[in-house]
């Protein structure tokens, strides 16, 4: 076997021992098993085609595909942060330790991401940090901030984008979870619900409550929010239609990721310059969906 073959087989070996959140081509025919297939929908996300020059930070990068795609777009600079330590997480009081431990086994220490980094020779650094600690004096700004499937994991999701706005001089891609249910029935008022027990999903709502989260901690959306659906990668099992299968909520969300993906929506926002306090209160956040800047 030649050194190329090695480490190929090498590589296809580290990559079946792990759980895989994310689905990476990490060589011709190495494709890690992940759990969602954010490759297909890729294009669908309002990140500029061309990030030349850029300096750029993924918040949550787990296996690093945002942090990796931002560099392939051409980023001058990709930082990445994460939690690694899942008992760090946003556990509602009570949790179980075995769950934490499932989650703890499925991140890994964030070993995925340092072998999709190494396969792919990538620059992306990685930190440890949490998004509430996020803090100009420590890592500086980043033109393009992105920022996918945290929020619905966080009790406190307002405070965690005011911490990405310290740290954000330019463009802020959210992309996060939706109840497709509230997202059918409320178009324009934002609404959620919350969930909170023994896990750490926190608040599900419509695309209208995303922009308004968005808007609260600071922002403003300068271009509708956009439905999208990530579909499920290799590593999830797809759930068939079959009797009572929709009776549980559960059991309706199972179907749905099956048959057409995750459903999640995308936000496109910029810092707002905060008026100074009148009469101890702000400005009114702005209705103006302006076109995205360039
Ligand atoms: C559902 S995955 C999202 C992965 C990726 N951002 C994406 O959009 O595909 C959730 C990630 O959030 C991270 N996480 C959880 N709490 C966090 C926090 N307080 N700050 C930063 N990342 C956190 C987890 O470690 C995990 O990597």
């Amino acid at each position: 076997m030649g050194g190329t073959d090695t480490s190929a087989a090498t590589l296809a070996v580290e990559v079946e021992g792990l759980e895989w959140y994310h689905t990476l081509e990490l060589a011709p025919d190495v494709i890690t098993p992940g759990w969602l297939d954010t490759r297909k929908i890729a294009h669908q996300v309002p990140l500029p085609a061309s990030l030349s020059g850029k300096r750029c930070l993924d918040v949550a990068t787990f296996n690093g595909f945002w942090a990796f795609e931002m560099e392939r777009r051409g980023a001058a600079e990709v930082v990445g942060i994460d939690v690694l330590d899942p008992a760090r997480w946003d556990w509602p009081a009570g949790s179980d330790p075995e769950t934490i431990a499932t989650l703890a086994a499925r991140q890994a220490g964030g070993r995925g991401f340092e072998i999709a980094s190494r396969a792919l020779g990538s620059a992306v650094e990685r930190l440890e940090r949490s998004v509430y600690d996020l803090d100009p004096d420590d890592i500086g700004t980043f033109d393009v901030v992105y920022l996918g499937s945290l929020l619905v994991h966080l009790r406190d999701p307002v405070g965690a984008l005011e911490c990405v706005r310290s740290v954000c001089s330019g463009t802020l891609v959210v992309v996060d979870g939706v109840d497709p249910l509230l997202s059918l029935l409320f178009r324009r008022l934002p609404v959620a619900t919350l969930d909170g027990i023994g896990r750490p999903w926190w608040w599900y709502g419509n695309p209208a409550n995303l922009v308004q989260i968005v808007r609260a901690a600071g922002f403003d959306v300068v271009e509708p929010p956009r439905r999208l659906y990530i579909p499920p990668g290799p590593g999830q099992q797809t759930v068939p239609l079959r009797p009572g299968l929709l009776r549980t909520r559960g059991g309706q969300m199972a179907f749905m990721v099956s048959w057409k993906g995750d459903p999640h929506a995308s936000v496109v926002a910029r810092p707002r310059a905060l008026a100074a306090p009148v009469l101890g209160k702000q400005a009114p956040p702005s209705d103006d969906f302006r076109a995205r800047p360039a």
